[in-house]
């Protein structure tokens, strides 16, 4: 695995509708690698390996978006208030470091609160000005800001960073481009998508677009492997790449999932199976474009989704990539 592709993809700067920066360090990656290789009027990365016209069109979808605030407005004190970009829970942004695209950083803090949950509304985002006036002089109202990029490893096997939620599966689509034979059977379309933690929006006009025979997502997926959780979820980190049943945007084609764990068996790929009772994913959106395609949906494992601290484990990641590779031959 080309770990340093991994760095660049997670540390680009990317709330959802401004993906430009993810888009470049792909868009790099793959230069040379595909016979082409687009972005659409949405921003959709669209890279395309030609089958030899015996097989069938397969897309491929991962986005590059990730969970952000945008500015409403400053307070005479210099205080961004803001608003949520995508599935936030303000509790696990106090304190955390955001940074906006021009480099301008952050701290987020809260309203005092006696009773309850923190709300977006109650957060606001210190960049140290001390008027309304210096804070827009720094920021513009509409501007966004994301966590600031920050790696760990953990163990052997796990890494740590704020925007796995997707960039993981950027990195796995990547990876399985990169690595196709010159002659393939089937074409297929990798899409890099935008502003998915806002509605699946950029897999569903890339969808109606691409016109696929199959469609496969990759994400990442919530786990029941830690302490105390409200819903035991089936999932564990470490033991291999999950296979998508359902989750509040599909139900995943029963003949995809079934391929899927044919394919598994065969060549030893450890995977587990997901069911997901919250969130949606791009298939949801590839599934139902046009007549209906049958869609399925690669997932890797993953802790703390949408907090700073997202956690995934580097086996799961390489069986993702064998299993999305199987499925694409
Ligand atoms: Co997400
Ligand atoms: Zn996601």
């Amino acid at each position: 695995m080309n770990m340093q592709l991994l760095y660049d993809i997670l540390a680009g700067y990317g709330p959802s509708g401004c993906e430009g920066r993810v888009r470049a360090v792909i868009e790099r990656a793959l230069e040379g690698h595909v016979d082409s290789l687009e972005t659409d009027v949405m921003g959709n990365l669209i890279a395309v390996k030609k089958g030899d016209g015996t097989g069938r069109r397969i897309m491929l979808s991962s986005h590059m978006d990730h969970i952000g605030l945008a500015v409403i407005d400053a307070d005479k004190h210099g205080f961004l208030r803001v608003c949520n970009v995508g599935g936030i829970r303000a509790q696990k942004l106090i304190s955390g470091h955001v940074v906006f695209e021009n480099g301008v950083c952050g701290v987020v803090g809260a309203d005092e609160k006696v009773k309850g949950d923190v709300t977006v509304s109650e957060l606001y985002v210190d960049i140290g000005a001390q008027s309304r006036e210096e804070a827009l002089s720094m920021v513009s109202i509409g501007d966004m800001c994301v966590m600031q990029p920050r790696f760990s490893r953990l163990g052997e096997h796990r890494i740590a960073s704020p925007a796995m939620d997707d960039r993981i599966a950027c990195f796995v689509q990547a990876e399985v481009m990169l690595s196709l034979p010159e002659k393939t059977r089937n074409e297929i379309v990798a899409v890099f998508s935008v502003q998915e933690e806002v509605g699946l929006r950029g897999a569903t006009t890339a969808a109606y677009a691409v016109n696929p025979d199959l469609g496969i997502a990759i994400d990442v997926t919530g786990v029941g492997d830690v302490p105390k959780v409200a819903t035991k979820l089936p999932v564990s980190l470490g033991k291999g790449a999950a296979v998508k049943i359902m989750d509040r945007s599909l139900i995943c084609t029963p003949s995809v999932v079934a391929m899927m764990e044919k394919l598994a068996e065969e060549r030893n790929i450890p995977v587990q199976r997901e069911v997901l009772p919250y969130g949606g994913t791009d298939a949801g959106a590839i599934q139902k474009t046009r007549g209906g395609v049958p869609s399925g949906v690669v997932s890797i494992p993953c802790r703390y989704i949408h907090s700073e601290a997202e956690t995934v484990d580097l086996r799961d990641v390489r069986a993702a990539i064998e299993l999305v590779a199987a499925c694409v031959e």
